[in-house]
C-alpha cells in the first residue's frame, strides 16, 4: 500500500513541469536595472567586441534573451519566477571604471562575482550591503585600491574572499574574524602591513597573504584557533621574531611559505602534526641549529631552510631516523651548517638519497665536494667558516 503510493509519489515528481509556452519567466526589474547600471559604469573603450559584455543588449530579456546573440556570457540566472541573477563571472577582457561597480551588490540573489583580470579600479565602498548569498567575490587582478573595508565582515556567507593582486594598503580589518563560513581568504601581492589581527576568521583552509608588508611576530593567540587551517602562504612579508612550537603542530596544517621573511628562530618540539607535507622558511634570518624534531614529523617530506645563519651538524636523524616517509626534497644550502654529511645521504646505490632533491651546498661542511649533486653549489672558503666558529673549529 504504502509502497504503491510511494511509486505514484515518483511517477508524478519525475513528470517534468510545463513550461508557459509564451516568455518563460523574466528576469526581475530591479536586476535589469543593475545590470544595465553597471554597464553604463564601464569605460566604453574598454569593452571589446566579441567580449561578454559587449553581447548585453537590453532589448532583450538577461535571463531569457529573445536573440541568440545578447547576454551570450557572464551570468546565471536562478529558474525562480521572476529570474534573479545568481553570478556574474565577467571574462579577463581588460574592462575598467573608475570605481567599484556598487550597482552589482543590489542583486539580492547573488551568490558569485568575480571581476578577476580586468582593469578596475578606485576603492571598495567604505559601506556595503549585507548580501546575505554572496558566497564568492572574486575581485582579484585588478588594480582596485585604499583600504579593505571592515564593513566586509557584512557578507556574512562569504565562503571565497579573493582581492589578491591589487593595490590595497593598510592593515587587515580584525572584523574579517566575523566571516564563519570563509574558507579561503587570499590577499596576496596588495600593499598590507602592519602587525596581523588578533583573530582571523575561525574556519579558514587557506590563508594567503604573499608579497605584502605585514610585520611584527607570528602569535599563537591569532593562529591556534584555525584548528581547520591547511595552507598557510606567508612569504615575502616582513615577520620577525621566534615561530613558535605551536605553528607546526596546527592540526591540519599541511603546507607552511614563510620564506622571505625577518623570522630569526625556529622551535620544534616533540609531538609530530600528522597532517603537515612542506614547509618553507628559506631566506630568513633563523640562528640555531637545524631543529632534530622536524625528522619526527611523518608526512613531512618537503623542508628548505636555505639562506639562514643555521649553525652546527646535518642531524644523522634526518636521513636514517625520519619518521613515516623520508625527505623527498631537503634544501639547507647558504648557512654555516659544519661537521659531517650523515653518511646516508651521499651513498652511492639503492636508498633515499636517489629521490632526494635538494643541497647541502654553500656551508661549512667537511666532506661534501661540489662533484656530489647534493653538495653543489661548493662549499663557503675556509676563512669565512673560520670566522663564523671564532676558534676556526671546523669538525663538529
Ligand atoms: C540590440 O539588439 C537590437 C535588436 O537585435 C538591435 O537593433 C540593436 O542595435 C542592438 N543594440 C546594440 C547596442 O547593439
Ligand atoms: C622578498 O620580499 C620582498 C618584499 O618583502 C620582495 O620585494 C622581494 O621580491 C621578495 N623576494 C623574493 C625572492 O621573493
Amino acid at each position: 500500500m504504502s509502497s504503491l503510493l510511494f511509486s505514484i509519489i515518483l511517477i508524478i515528481s519525475v513528470i517534468p513541469p510545463i513550461s508557459p509556452s509564451s516568455s518563460s519567466s523574466s528576469t526581475s526589474p530591479s536586476d535589469i536595472h543593475a545590470l544595465s547600471s553597471f554597464l553604463s559604469s564601464i569605460h566604453p573603450s574598454s569593452i571589446p567586441p566579441f567580449s561578454c559584455l559587449s553581447s548585453w543588449n537590453f532589448s532583450s530579456d538577461p535571463c531569457h534573451p529573445s536573440t541568440p546573440s545578447h547576454f551570450l556570457c557572464a551570468l546565471s540566472c536562478s529558474s525562480s519566477s521572476p529570474s534573479r541573477i545568481t553570478s556574474i563571472s565577467l571574462d579577463p577582457a581588460g574592462y575598467s571604471s573608475s570605481s567599484f561597480p556598487l550597482s552589482l551588490l543590489s542583486l539580492p540573489s547573488l551568490s558569485l562575482l568575480s571581476l578577476s583580470s580586468n582593469s578596475f579600479s578606485g576603492p571598495l565602498p567604505p559601506s556595503l550591503p549585507s548580501l546575505s548569498s554572496l558566497s564568492i567575490l572574486d575581485l582579484s587582478h585588478n588594480s582596485f585600491s585604499g583600504p579593505i573595508p571592515p564593513s566586509l565582515s557584512s557578507l556574512s556567507s562569504l565562503s571565497s574572499l579573493d582581492l589578491s593582486h591589487n593595490s590595497f594598503s593598510g592593515s587587515i580589518p580584525p572584523s574579517l574574524s566575523s566571516l564563519s563560513s570563509l574558507s579561503l581568504l587570499d590577499l596576496s601581492f596588495n600593499h598590507l602591513s602592519g602587525p596581523l589581527p588578533p583573530s582571523l576568521p575561525p574556519n579558514l583552509l587557506t590563508l594567503a597573504l604573499k608579497a605584502n608588508s605585514l610585520s611584527d611576530p607570528i602569535k599563537s593567540s591569532t593562529f591556534r584557533p584555525l584548528t581547520k587551517l591547511e595552507v598557510a602562504e606567508l612569504s615575502s612579508n616582513s615577520f620577525t621574531g621566534a615561530l613558535g612550537a605551536w605553528f607546526l603542530l596546527l592540526p591540519s596544517l599541511q603546507q607552511v611559505d614563510l620564506s622571505n621573511n625577518s623570522l630569526t628562530s625556529l622551535e620544534v618540539s616533540a609531538g609530530a602534526g600528522e597532517s603537515l607535507v612542506a614547509v618553507d622558511l628559506s631566506y630568513n634570518r633563523i640562528e640555531g641549529g637545524l631543529p632534530v624534531g622536524l625528522a619526527a614529523f611523518p608526512a613531512l617530506a618537503a623542508l628548505s631552510l636555505r639562506h639562514n645563519r643555521l649553525r652546527g651538524g646535518i642531524p644523522a636523524e634526518y636521513y636514517g631516523g625520519k619518521k613515516g616517509t623520508p625527505f623527498r626534497r631537503l634544501f639547507l644550502d647558504g648557512n654555516f651548517l659544519n661537521g659531517r654529511v650523515p653518511a646516508g645521504f651521499l651513498g652511492k646505490g639503492a636508498g633515499a638519497g636517489e629521490v632526494l632533491t635538494g643541497s647541502f651546498g654553500d656551508n661549512c661542511l667537511a666532506s661534501c665536494p661540489a662533484s656530489v649533486g647534493l653538495c653543489s653549489p661548493v662549499q663557503k672558503p675556509a676563512s669565512v667558516c673560520k670566522q663564523a666558529y671564532g676558534s676556526g673549529r671546523r669538525g663538529s
